[in-house]
């Protein structure tokens, strides 16, 4: 089977939905892009890297938009276009996002600002742009990724990227108050994950109860529990998926 075919699952626990998944270029958003495709779900991709997502995905029934979030009109525009091919959007997964750390002393405003707009704001917006569509449906989803930095940030350097978590676990709060009854609201804190952004902290498991990295899978699967039918009754929700870094 060539490489980027998608094998449907026996399952198919996403048919017939319409779902926006963000940094799906890379990483976490990548592997829960192609496991939502194996559910049966239609997608949305969106990544600023256009020639990597493009890379990624080829060849593969999926709706390919090379656009960055924090960018409102290009987003405003991408995201009707992609809705209109689609025919709607019922989920969103939030997953693109940036690290950059460093002592708070040496941390530029920019820097802070940056990690606060792509992060934070960045994910406020896809899901400001998505709602018009959300809102037509009764049984909506919205998953933001976080991060085990935003409900523990007990590592040096963290100030702006733990600032930038922790303000995603309070936003899906606020919009699972905002939004329901009709669309669920929940996010995933992951722990150190084996893609392009955990390179550099690898060895450092010894704080992790199960003491490895994750696969990028086991926290897709943790965003499909949360998007399917199988967690209707969850919502504002904030889920550890970090091999038991923050639990005590
Ligand atoms: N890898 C980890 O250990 C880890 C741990 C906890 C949380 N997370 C979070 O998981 C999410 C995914 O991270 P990852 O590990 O897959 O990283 P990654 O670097 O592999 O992928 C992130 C993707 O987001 C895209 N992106 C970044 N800024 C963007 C923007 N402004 N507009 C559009 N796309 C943009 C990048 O191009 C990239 O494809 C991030 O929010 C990250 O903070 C990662």
């Amino acid at each position: 089977m060539p490489e980027n075919d998608v094998k449907p699952s026996h399952n198919l626990r996403l048919v017939g939905r319409k779902i926006v998944i963000t940094g799906a270029a890379s990483g976490i958003g990548l592997r829960t892009a192609t496991l939502f495709m194996e559910e049966g779900a239609s997608v949305i991709l969106l990544d600023r890297n256009a020639d990597a997502l493009k890379a990624a995905h080829e060849g593969r029934h999926a709706v390919l938009t090379g656009v960055d979030i924090t960018s409102e009109n290009e987003l405003a525009e991408a995201i009707a276009d992609a809705a209109e091919i689609t025919g709607g959007i019922d989920g969103v997964i939030n997953a693109a996002g940036i690290m950059m750390t460093g002592p708070t002393a040496e941390l530029s405003s920019q820097t802070w600002r940056q990690v606060i707009e792509v992060n934070l704001t960045g994910s406020f917006l896809v899901v400001q742009n998505c709602l018009p569509w959300l809102t037509r449906n009764d049984s909506a989803t919205i998953v933001n990724v976080a991060s085990g930095a935003g409900l523990l940030p007990n590592v040096p350097g963290l100030a702006a990227y733990a600032a930038s978590k922790g303000g995603i676990i309070a936003l899906t709060k606020a919009l699972a108050a905002d939004l329901a009854p009709n669309i669920r609201v929940n996010c995933v804190c992951p722990g150190m994950v084996d893609t392009p952004m955990a390179d550099g902290f690898r060895a450092n498991v010894g704080n992790y109860a199960l003491k490895r990295i994750a696969d990028p899978l086991e926290i897709a699967r943790a965003m499909l529990f949360l998007t399917s039918s199988e967690s209707s009754y969850v919502t504002g929700a904030t889920l550890a998926v970090d091999g038991g870094r923050t639990f005590h």
